[in-house]
């Protein structure tokens, strides 16, 4: 753990259950020689208190906000200021759903509000409040803020009920909490394009020939890029989507566009290809609108197939991920589509489902290796910003990305 080492963490303890398992955290955390600071919400002092907190920490707790003692000594700016990073352990619904509306009425959302550190958020709550839809746009919200969020996991809760809604462990906390220092230390930063979205084909000024692809999963891939520290380049066909403000964002509209623009970013470290390229173009573009009483045929010719153009291509990045929609037989030919485009991992799904994939929040993916080593996985079904969190951690630790 020598990232960690000498690292400034403020941990902001909210109300939950969970807070005790915080005590174990700043404990580790200061035993890897971290300087812990300390910020107990109102609601998080029914759970643990100041004491039991500053003699693990061997620092000073912070409660309120007007607090003329603590204002002279280190204000709610200086505290934000003097971190490395801000860790909310738990971080209750409530406390979320305060920080996802900008509210700052209290000692730690006012932090957060006036932060410029990175923010880790580990949610611990019962299921049912996990899974409400509020909570859900509270989570997808506070990561379009750049927030990063760990966990919650499977399991059984302090309430008796199953589900997802635990706290991260302790040790998984600490472990993310490296590999991000990790990843920042480094000098140069790995390098990943994503294409995403449709493509459009002219037809004539008025026609064009597009798909069903919304671009959301492509968009969600692009800024779980981001929070892992890469620098990411998103192509996109036409979305309406709004990706990470951290990220290069460069528009286009055709394949052949999409192609070219992929190809001038070459060589990369991780290309991942979400796009829905049209497979189809025209081979004569009509300049005048045709007219409906005038011959309508037209020709087509094939576009490029970029994920098979640049796995095989001298320029290859280290990893090449390819996406294949399919609505029969997804394992046999998302295991062809792996063997003919040249790629290092296809990522299936079912687009004859319509509760999934196409227009849909949610996706479940199943993931294909070249490597015959690696065995296929699933990732089950779930929001589609979940899907692009796990699927980047498994492509960072499967490929070792971060093991140097
Ligand atoms: N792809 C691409 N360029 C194309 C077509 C597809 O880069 N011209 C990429 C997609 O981004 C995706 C993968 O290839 O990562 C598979 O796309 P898919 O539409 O599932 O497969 P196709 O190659 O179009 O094959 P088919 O239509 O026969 O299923």
């Amino acid at each position: 753990m020598k990232f960690l080492e000498n690292k400034k963490i403020l941990i902001i303890i909210t109300g939950g259950i969970a807070a005790y398992k915080t005590l174990d955290l700043i404990r580790k955390l200061s035993k890897l020689n971290c300087e812990i600071k300390t910020i107990l919400t109102k609601s998080g002092k029914e759970f643990v208190t100041p004491l039991s907190i500053t003699s693990l920490s061997k620092n000073k707790v912070y409660t309120d906000l007007f607090s003329v003692e603590n204002e002279s000594e280190m204000d709610h700016i200086s505290l934000s200021r003097w971190s490395d990073l801000i860790l909310v352990a738990p971080a209750s619904s409530n406390f979320l759903t305060k920080i996802s509306n900008g509210f700052s009425d209290d000692l730690a959302s006012t932090v957060i509000k006036a932060s410029d550190k990175k923010v880790f958020l580990c949610p611990a709550m019962n299921v049912r409040m996990w899974e409400h839809a509020s909570n859900k746009q509270n989570i997808n919200t506070l990561k379009s803020y750049g927030y990063r969020i760990l966990g919650p996991e499977i399991g059984e809760m302090a309430c008796g009920e199953f589900g997802e809604g635990k706290m991260l462990e302790v040790d998984e906390i600490i472990n993310q909490l490296e590999i991000y220092f990790k990843q920042i230390s480094k000098n140069k930063k790995l390098k990943a394009i994503v294409t995403a979205g449709p493509t459009q084909e002219l037809i004539d000024p008025v026609r064009f020939i597009t798909n069903r692809s919304s671009g959301k999963q492509g968009y969600e891939i692009a800024n779980s890029l981001v929070e892992n520290g890469f620098d990411t380049t998103l192509i996109s066909g036409p979305t309406n989507l709004k990706p990470n403000d951290n990220l290069k964002l460069i528009k286009v509209k055709t394949g052949e566009e999409m192609h070219k623009k992929t190809m001038e970013l070459l060589p990369c470290d991780l290309a991942i290809f979400t796009a829905a390229v049209s497979d189809f173009k025209i081979k004569k573009f009509n300049k005048e609108k045709i007219k409906k009483n005038k011959d309508q045929s037209f020709d087509l010719d094939l576009n490029p197939d970029i994920l098979e153009l640049v796995s095989k291509s001298n320029k290859k990045p280290k990893i090449v991920v390819g996406f294949a929609a399919e609505s029969e037989n997804l394992f046999d030919n998302a295991r062809s589509k792996l063997e003919k485009k040249g790629c290092d991992l296809i990522v299936a799904n079912d687009v004859s489902n319509n509760e999934i994939g196409f227009e849909s929040d949610f996706n479940e993916v199943h993931l294909f290796y070249k490597d015959k080593n690696i065995d296929d996985e699933k990732i089950p079904k779930n929001f589609k910003s979940v899907i692009a969190d796990e699927l980047i951690k498994k492509i960072t630790n499967k490929f070792n990305f971060f093991n140097d």
